[in-house]
């Protein structure tokens, strides 16, 4: 191999022409079946900070629940999810979103309900909602025709909540509730097979994003 200086110079140039001084760059992803949904508020925060909360259920009746935002106190708070969906159901988005319940387990799927409210309920879940797919940079939970998601403190039978709500495009968040992105954190597998688990790109550490370095 022989440069000459030309060549070395040309190199060069190339390379800083090509550096990435304007292009946006995202957080690092890795990439599990499981994974847990965490709370990234992106306006109108609630009191106390719901920042960094994870999904879980509210149990409502047999197999029924709704999807809440919980503190995350301890490495094992809210539910681990898994994107379910042969490789056709997830390029056309009608793969689905599943989470183990009851024992032994079986699976309980993320409903989207006619006004807007967010179920874990037993069985399948909605059709299309999955984690945002290529080529979105960012992997958060995503719905089919929906702008995205917001939490409210709400009073549910057993007490009070923070309810997770679909957002409509074109739709103003109601005001006192918090915009939310919903980002994967990669998880340990719970054990339970899965045969149509897809693998998802997911965060080692979502609480631990420097948001201010990335582009979103
Ligand atoms: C929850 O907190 C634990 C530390 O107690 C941390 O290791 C873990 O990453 C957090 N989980 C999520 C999903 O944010
Ligand atoms: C998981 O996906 C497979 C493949 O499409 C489907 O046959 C199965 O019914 C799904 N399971 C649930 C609980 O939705
Ligand atoms: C996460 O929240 C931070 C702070 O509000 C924001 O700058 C960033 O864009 C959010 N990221 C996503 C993917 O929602």
């Amino acid at each position: 191999m022989f440069f000459t200086l030309a060549t070395a110079i040309a190199i060069l140039g190339a390379t800083s022409q090509a550096a990435p001084t304007s292009s946006p760059i995202f957080p690092p992803r890795s990439s599990a079946a499981d994974f847990r949904l965490v709370a990234n508020v992106t306006a109108n925060d609630l009191t106390p900070s719901i920042n960094d909360y994870v999904l879980t259920s509210y149990h409502t009746g047999a197999g029924q629940a709704f999807a809440v935002l919980v503190p995350n106190t301890s490495a094992t708070s809210g539910r681990t999810f898994y994107t379910n969906g042969t490789a056709e159901d997830i390029r056309y988005r009608r793969s689905n979103i599943l989470t183990d319940g009851g024992s032994p387990p079986f699976p309980f799927g993320v409903v989207i309900n006619g006004d807007e409210s967010v179920s874990i309920n037993a069985g399948t879940g909605t059709a299309g909602v999955n984690l945002a797919l290529f080529p979105d940079p960012i992997s958060k939970l995503s719905a089919v025709g929906k702008a995205g998601f917001y939490a409210c403190e709400k009073t549910l039978p057993a007490g009070p909540a923070v309810q997770i709500f679909t957002k409509a495009f074109e739709e103003t968040t109601p005001v006192g509730c918090a915009d939310v992105s919903l980002l994967a954190q990669c998880a340990e597998s719970t054990g339970v097979e899965h045969p149509f688990a897809a693998v998802s790109g997911c965060y080692a550490d979502v609480a631990g994003i420097d948001w201010s370095i990335y582009s979103a």
